[in-house]
This record gives structure tokens, sequence and C-alpha cells, in this order.
């Protein structure tokens, strides 16, 4: 059975380039703007998107802390500022896609880096107005800068709207085996191999993004490749399925 609410996590490691700075991977967003367009257009289901940081809060926030012990004002605000160049990217592609969406920078929704201090109901009023909403995980000031996680909301907004379906969207098939082969089916004893640290993620990465998703109680919840993101809306069985 396909989707009937489902919120939607597009990875940073699918959206940019995560080894090069600032660098959007255009031609895998307008691929999964694409099928997320496909999906809407066909289908009567209510949407939420949520993407990540990428090249652009990840590599900002390993970039501040190098030269800051903390993440002061101004590096705040350099952090949200590269946010909200990325997620207008992503509006930019939506829009020309036909796709109403309407976006909620997470810092002016949530008071502090915890996904459940922030205050949804902007996103619940467009979702329940027929547009699709999109937040991204984002810089927030409380008493220092700290960093909200995109996976975190991800699974706080999937159990506030009460979704079926949740999809982590990323570059890979899902979690993957210590021989690079898609494990089909994971639950909370599983023991992940982590097969390529190379990448910036300053938010804990695939296994904390694991952990997170154990938390949603959302049916459906996959950690899949943003190819097959329009088979997993329809219902197909792909990517690795997160029981919990
Ligand atoms: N065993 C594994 N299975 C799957 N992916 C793994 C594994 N070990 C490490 N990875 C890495 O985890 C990455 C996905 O997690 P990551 O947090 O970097 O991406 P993301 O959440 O899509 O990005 P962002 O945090 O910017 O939104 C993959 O690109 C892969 O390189
Ligand atoms: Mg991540």
């Amino acid at each position: 059975m396909g989707c009937n609410k489902v919120v939607i996590k597009l990875g940073g490691s699918l959206i940019t380039d995560k080894s090069n700075p600032h660098t959007v991977n255009w031609e895998s967003l307008n691929d999964v703007i694409d099928q997320i367009a496909r999906f809407h257009n066909k289908y009567d289901s209510k949407i939420v998107l949520v993407h990540g940081g990428g090249s652009f809060g990840h590599y900002e926030v390993e970039r501040i802390k190098k030269n800051k012990s903390i993440i002061d004002k101004v590096a705040t605000s350099e952090i949200q500022e590269s946010m909200l160049t990325l997620a207008l990217a992503v509006i930019k592609l939506l829009v020309n896609s036909g796709i109403p969406a309407s976006l909620h920078p997470a810092h002016t929704i949530c008071n502090t880096n915890n996904a459940k201090n922030c205050n949804y109901m902007p996103i619940i009023r467009d979702l329940n107005n027929g547009l699709i909403p999109v937040t991204y995980g984002d810089a927030i000031f409380d008493n220092e800068g700290k960093i909200i996680s995109g996976d975190d909301l991800s699974v706080e907004i999937s159990n506030i709207i009460n979704s079926d379906c949740l999809f982590f969207a990323t570059d890979v098939e899902g979690i993957l085996d210590e021989k690079g082969n898609l494990i089909k089916e994971v639950n909370k004893n599983y023991k992940i191999t982590i097969i390529n640290r190379a990448q910036f993620d300053v938010t804990g990465g695939i296994i904390s993004k694991i952990n997170k998703a154990f938390n949603s109680k959302s049916s459906n919840i996959r950690i899949l490749s943003g190819k097959k993101l329009f088979n997993a809306l329809i219902g197909e069985d792909v990517g690795t399925r997160i029981i919990n």
C-alpha cells in the first residue's frame, strides 16, 4: 500500500556533494524532486519534506569549530545563512515543478535544538491546507549556537502528524553490511558497521539516524536511495526497513 501521509527526509548526502563545500548536487536534487512531483500529481497524499545539511550546514559547523570553541552569534548566523541558501535551492526546484512548497526554517519554529521543543502548528496548518511544508536541519541560538538535526525533526514531525511513512532518502541503497550489500530489515539489535567515515556529519551520521528512526511510530520507516523514493512512496519494498 502506498503512503497516505509521509515525512521525507532528503539527506544532505543525496542533495549535496558532501565532499565539496557549499555544492548542491543538482542532478540528484532534480531527480528526487521529479519523483516527489510525480507522486504528488498522481496521489492525494500529504507530504512533509525535511532536508539535511550536507556540504552546507555540516561543513559550516566544522569550519567554525576549527576556529572557535563555541558557536557564537555570528557563527549561528553564518550557519543559518548557508542552510537557507540550500533550502532556497530545494524550494526553487519544488516550485518549478508545480509543488506548493512552503518553507519553515527550524530556527523560526524551534526554541532549542531539541525537536520536541518546536512549534509545529505552522507546518500542520500548511499541511492541512494542501501545501507541502519544508523544513531543515538548522542552527538555533539558545545561550550559544546549537544544531538541530534534520533527522530529529523528521522523526518528531512523523509522530506529531501521525504519518504512516517516514523515509530517509540518501546516496546509498540503505543500510549496508561490511561488504556493501543491502540489509533489508534492521531491528534494535542490529549492529551497524561504519563503511565510510570520510564525509563530515556533525549530527551523528548513519548510526544516529537509525537510532532516531526507532523512535518514530510510523508503520513504514525506511532508509533508502533517493533514486527509489517514488517506488517506496507507492508501497514497494525498497531500501532498509526499520522495524521497531
Ligand atoms: N553501514 C552503512 N550503511 C549505509 N551508509 C553508511 C554506512 N556506514 C557509513 N555510511 C554512510 O552514511 C551516509 C549517510 O549518512 P549521512 O548522515 O552522511 O547522510 P545524510 O543524513 O543523508 O546527510 P545529512 O546529515 O547532511 O542530511 C552514507 O552516505 C554512507 O556513506
Ligand atoms: Mg546525517
